[in-house]
């Protein structure tokens, strides 16, 4: 019975995006490259995994308008992480344990077990006494169709955590054990617990993987765990831990104990725009992440959520990012390989002296294009290098590289009319000769790598189309760029 309820409930949410998806189509503020929904609302990652020969991308996902409600799962494939197929939903809230309005199929992940493709997700419901979160598995034998396990949930929250705070399960299998690390919150107090099972289905607590002393905040988002080398990788999104929106923990795990002895933490993204992130790993053996490029309305630099909701729709993933490890055990995030395919007309600017007078440069269309330019740091004597991206109409987002004061911002309070917030980070510049920059741009978003793809800056903008142009000057001085290059980006989004 309770089979036929999500059968339902996914049939008349697959009309209403038939019905919308045109618009979506049609709209100017959706993106030409990064993944996003036919319509309505997206946010989490959810499920990433490589299954039977495909990229599998499920998300967190509520159909019918531009805003977070009534939490289904999204779902679609793809051969390259860039031309996607949109599957019937896989999940929608259908029992007493998920099916309420402002609750429903929360976040989680996939694996494949015995042949099978299981998701292990989190039921939000109130049934009168507050919400509660619990963990519950679906599977599904062709991969498409999903039944809900029918003694769900599999596991509720432990003595001492909030009822409402424990979610966001992700699965991973070692030797002949599967695990699981869930977000948490204990006493006000950020957490990553560990269960262990021997059949996927019944579950038992093993350790605290790490928590928050307070300086991580009050509740872990989203916490994803995976071996990296020889190390071990934490990541989570903390609630108010400040700007903080994706952290890392580098450290070592013992499978015997359930103790992780982490030495190295970092920020995956220092952007306004980087949340949620969740990785998987593919056939070649890379370990990929993917964001959801947004933020919450309790964040501190939220302000709203942009205006595509006119167009039927919000929100949308960042570019996927491969992860390796340098030699002092930080983490790079470097855009998958795969978006180099969608390069056209790629051009070298040869080298570049920037002084106060603006220098235009051409990229693309000027909306959607990427630009990769090194920085001589040995011959600049420059305080500061401004690169302005979407510019036109009076407007423009600033990428100040401040050397003096050692920090990267990018500026987006005169951005669009809409956006706000500046970014910013430390760079570290002792001893180093070269500074790496990348740059996307697409219709609504602009991600920023430097320093070996180690400090990174993701923002969403809601610039109009005659915003097209791109301007780089310096002050106090001349910075010298060994070498720029620019080019379009293929637009693969018009499904
Ligand atoms: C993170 C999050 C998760 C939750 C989901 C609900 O962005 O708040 O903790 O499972 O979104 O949509």
């Amino acid at each position: 019975m309770s089979y036929e309820i999500m059968e339902k409930n996914i049939k008349r949410a697959q009309r209403e995006i038939e019905c919308g998806k045109d618009k979506v189509k049609d709209g100017k503020m959706r993106q030409h490259y990064h993944f996003m929904a036919q319509t309505g609302w997206l946010n989490d990652p959810n499920g990433l995994i490589y299954f039977r020969g495909k990229y599998h991308f499920f998300f967190q996902y509520n159909p019918y308008h531009g805003f977070w409600e009534w939490m289904h799962w999204g779902h679609a494939v793809s051969e390259d992480m860039l031309h996607w197929e949109y599957l019937p939903l896989a999940l929608a809230p259908s029992e007493a344990y998920d099916n309420h309005l402002h609750g429903g199929c929360f976040s989680g992940s996939a694996i494949e077990c015995g042949g099978r493709l299981y998701l292990v997700f989190t039921a939000s419901t109130n049934e009168g006494d507050g919400f509660e979160q619990t963990q519950c598995i679906a599977y599904s034998e062709d991969g498409i169709h999903f039944k809900k396990y029918e003694k769900n949930p599999v596991l509720t929250a432990p003595e001492g955590v909030a009822k409402d705070q424990f979610r966001d399960p992700k699965v991973w299998k070692h030797e002949d054990t599967y695990y699981l690390v869930c977000g948490a919150s204990r006493g006000n107090r950020g957490q990553a617990l560990l269960y262990r099972s021997k059949d996927m289905l019944q579950w038992e607590f093993f350790n605290v993987l790490a928590e928050s002393r307070g300086e991580w905040g009050s509740m872990w988002e989203c916490p994803d765990f995976y071996p990296l080398g020889e190390k071990y990788v934490l990541s989570f999104s903390p609630m108010n831990a400040g700007d903080h929106t994706a952290v890392y923990f580098v450290g070592d795990f013992d499978y015997d104990t359930g103790k992780f002895d982490y030495h190295v933490s970092g920020e995956m993204d220092w952007g306004l725009d980087f949340y949620a992130p969740q990785s998987f790993q593919a056939p070649d053996g890379r370990r990929i992440v993917v964001g959801w490029s947004n933020e919450w309305e309790w964040m501190p630099q939220w302000k709203d959520w942009g205006p595509t909701y006119k167009e039927g729709w919000c929100g949308f993933f960042n570019i996927p990012r491969e992860v390796r490890m340098l030699e002092d055990d930080t983490l790079q995030f470097l855009p998958v390989e795969e978006m180099a395919t969608l390069r056209k007309d790629l051009q070298s600017k040869g080298e570049l002296a920037v002084m106060e007078e603006d220098i235009g440069i051409t990229a693309g269309d000027g909306v959607s294009f990427e630009l990769m330019m090194e920085i001589d740091l040995v011959k600049t004597n420059a305080d500061k290098l401004e690169l302005d991206l979407r510019c036109g109409n009076g407007k423009k987002t600033a990428c100040i590289f401040d050397f003096k004061n050692a920090e990267l911002r990018v500026d987006r309070t005169n951005a669009d009319g809409w956006s706000s917030g500046v970014s910013r980070s430390v760079m570290y510049l002792k001893g180093k000769k070269v500074l790496d920059v990348h740059v996307f741009s697409d219709q609504s978003s602009l991600e920023i790598f430097t320093d070996r793809y180690r400090n990174n800056h993701s923002n969403n903008i809601f610039a109009a189309d005659e915003q097209n142009q791109l301007k780089i000057r310096a002050y106090g001085g001349t910075v010298f760029i060994k070498e720029m290059k620019t080019c379009g980006l293929k637009d693969v989004n018009r499904f």
